[in-house]
């Protein structure tokens, strides 16, 4: 096993009627965390960093990518590397070269003229480079800088629009907003899966669900039923690992190696993903 294109974990779980799911990385420990809980559960994984990561780390792309490409290249199963939320053309330029196979271009809070253009722009030079890319039409809301949530009106990705939007940019997959949302702490989303499944039928690429940490477990099986093939899955580790770290150290004042509440972080990360691909199963 080793690091694989993303293309082809997609492909083949969109083709399987499955789902490979993508884990936020934040930390070295989320990377370790991810791919301890891959081996466990025994099913291929995806490692994303996103830009705000990649800004939290200074801007700098190549140290927690280069740490995870490594990582992913030991693991007892097929781990692909993606970059998340790319809004920055000068960032989604760097990818290629940082080890990627794959991007999300982030065009979301650009009018639909302009998503369309830089969308189309920014795909001519993935598949230039060799990159599989995804981007989003509609909005899946809770982000820092979101319009909207994920119940306003006119935030749903339109199935027509989204066949259209698909044919004119080139893009290889598709986040749709079908009633997630990003960084919920509670598993408390409602998904619209007639939506689903109208959109599995006019989109002729893999579909994306982002903000599915906030997803419960029934709805995430009946999304992938109905045809969601890449399940996007970053805060439910936040709160697997911020809930240790604060349990570790409660009362704790002289405790200062952080290997002794990292570690247990970094496990309670694994445990949330080996509990999700089990959920994810087919
Ligand atoms: O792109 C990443 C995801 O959409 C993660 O969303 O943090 O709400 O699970 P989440
Ligand atoms: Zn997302």
């Amino acid at each position: 096993m080793s690091l694989v294109p993303t293309g082809d974990l997609v492909g083949r779980a969109a083709a399987e009627r499955g789902c490979v799911a993508a884990f936020n990385v934040i930390t070295l420990e989320h990377a370790e965390g991810i791919v301890t809980g891959a081996e466990a559960a025994g099913r291929p994984v995806i490692l994303q960093i996103s830009e705000n990561a990649v800004r939290y780390h200074g801007g700098r792309l190549a140290p927690l990518a280069l740490a995870a490409s490594s990582m992913a290249g030991s693991a007892a199963v097929e781990v692909a590397l993606h970059l998340d939320h790319v809004t920055d053309t000068g960032l989604l330029h760097q990818a290629a070269d940082a080890g990627f196979s794959s991007v999300m271009f982030d065009a979301g809070a650009l009018s639909h003229a302009d998503n369309l253009a830089a969308t189309a722009s920014a795909a001519r030079w993935a598949h230039g480079a060799g990159l599989w890319i995804e981007a989003e039409l509609g909005y899946v809301g809770g982000k820092p800088d979101s319009p909207a949530s994920a119940h306003a009106d006119g935030v749903r990705t339109d199935p027509a629009e989204a066949s259209a939007y698909v044919a004119d940019t080139g893009v290889d997959a598709l986040a749709v907003a079908v009633g997630s949302s990003h960084a919920m702490t509670e598993r408390s989303a409602s998904l619209d899966h007639a939506l689903i499944a109208r959109l599995r039928e006019a989109v002729p690429v893999p579909l994306v669900l982002h903000g599915s940490s906030g997803v419960p477990d029934t709805d995430l099986r009946a999304a992938v039923l109905a045809g969601m093939a890449k399940i996007n899955i970053g805060t439910a580790l936040n709160v697997a690992l911020t809930r240790t770290v604060r349990e570790v150290l409660d009362g704790k004042p002289a405790l200062t190696d952080p290997r002794k509440y990292l570690g247990p972080a970094r496990e309670a990360v694994a445990v949330t993903v080996r509990e999700m691909l089990a959920v994810l199963a087919p």
